[in-house]
């Protein structure tokens, strides 16, 4: 591998290896990648304001390594926002951007009542609860695309999904609005995660920048966020810059607009590995097995959108692999695997496997299944 491009993780075997000490299994994050990917976002020039998407990740060491490095914070639950505030005290409410759906009314008052911008994409929302927006800035997601994105569970847009405001109630939102005395800041769209095709982000620019003069004072336009991270060493990385450069000249036409991103893999994906020993091995008709402490219940997306991660034997990282195994968890489900035709190594009882790139919604998504507490997070020494 070309040591210009290997991860993070690949000349720190031994140090991973005595951080995760006598554990079974665990995460662990690195946030100089973190920052290192925040870096490259920041340098966008088309781009006035980036927030994390903290659903992505909501470790606190995360959240101070993207303050430090300027983001704002896109939350989607009460709890989130108050994993802002403790993790950030002081952190100014016009950095953080609440988008809930389908959430309690509870839920709006109470971030409205702190001076939290929310994002509203149901019409029903503003008519029925119209008093909470008396004088508040508000953000409007539209359905403004079709869904986009790795797999039909992460498709935001689009009609059979359940965000945004659909095209045939655009024209009664004004009026909604207005009767509810709210300022209509900006737009929203996002059509879904881990997409590499720019038009993701073009398409809703030139639909919401098409529908923003109907709201008077509104000018920001928050393309939302859904930058994909390669799943396989070598696969083409988005290209930021041909974004950048896109988006540029779009808004040569609409100089009086800005743009909002609001990415969460991109910039922590990366930066997460899941360490888990190996407990067993089995060979069971054509298949091989190497059995590891933790499964879907530390990372679910194999099992629920079929994601690739790649995963290598830290013990053994140098030798050569010698097997196609299915890497399983202890979980009782057939479905509970983490990677299936894995080329590896001969993998003995506890040897450390790493599965790569499970920074973003790994953790985050984790569950108690089976009474097994997931992999415990730990954070890289610098
Ligand atoms: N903004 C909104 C309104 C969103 O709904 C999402 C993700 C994001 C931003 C951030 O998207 P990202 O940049 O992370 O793609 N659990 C799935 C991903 C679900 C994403 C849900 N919404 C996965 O593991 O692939």
């Amino acid at each position: 591998m070309d040591l210009v491009d290997a991860p993070w993780w690949h000349a720190r075997r031994a140090a991973l290896i005595s951080l995760l000490g006598d554990r079974d299994s665990a995460y662990v994050y690195d946030l100089a990648t973190v920052r290192a990917q925040a870096g490259k976002l920041a340098a966008l020039h088309s781009f006035t304001r980036v927030l994390y998407a903290l659903k992505a990740n909501p470790h606190g060491a995360i959240l101070e390594a993207l303050a430090g490095a300027g983001l704002g914070f896109e939350c989607v639950s009460r709890a989130e926002l108050e994993r802002v505030r403790e993790a950030l005290p002081g952190i100014g409410c016009e950095r953080v951007l609440f988008t809930p759906n389908f959430a309690p009314k509870s839920e709006y008052r109470w971030a409205l009542e702190r001076g939290y911008r929310v994002t509203v994409d149901n019409l029903q929302v503003l008519r029925d609860w119209a008093p909470l927006f008396r004088d508040r800035e508000i953000f409007l997601r539209l359905d403004a695309t079709g869904g986009r994105g790795h797999h039909e569970k992460v498709r935001t847009g689009g009609r059979h999904s359940k965000f945004g405001v659909p095209p045939e109630e655009f024209a009664e939102l004004l009026p909604a609005v207005d009767a509810a005395g709210a300022r209509v800041v900006g737009l929203h769209a996002h059509g879904g995660s881990g997409n590499f095709d720019l038009e993701t982000w073009l398409e809703p620019a030139r639909v919401l920048a098409s529908r923003i003069a109907a709201f008077p004072g509104a000018r920001i336009l928050n393309l939302g966020g859904g930058l994909g991270v390669p799943d396989r060493p070598g696969s083409p990385p988005v290209d930021l810059a041909g974004l950048d450069r896109m988006l540029g000249e779009f808004r040569l036409e609409h100089p009086a607009l800005e743009f909002w991103l609001e990415p969460g893999r991109y910039l922590v994906a990366e930066a997460g590995i899941l360490l888990a020993r190996v407990t067993q091995t089995k060979g069971k008709g054509d298949r091989r097995y190497v059995g590891v402490a933790t499964g879907m219940n530390s990372l679910i997306r194999p099992a629920l959108y079929g994601a690739h991660h790649e995963v290598r034997n830290l013990t053994r990282l140098d030798e050569p692999a010698s097997q196609t195994c299915t890497v399983v968890g202890p979980i009782c489900e057939s479905g509970d695997e983490l990677a299936r035709d894995c080329r590896l190594p001969r993998c003995e009882e506890g040897d450390v496997l790493l599965i790569a790139d499970a920074g973003a919604y790994g953790h985050a998504m984790a569950s108690h299944y089976n009474l097994r507490p997931p992999a415990a997070e730990l954070v890289m020494p610098d």
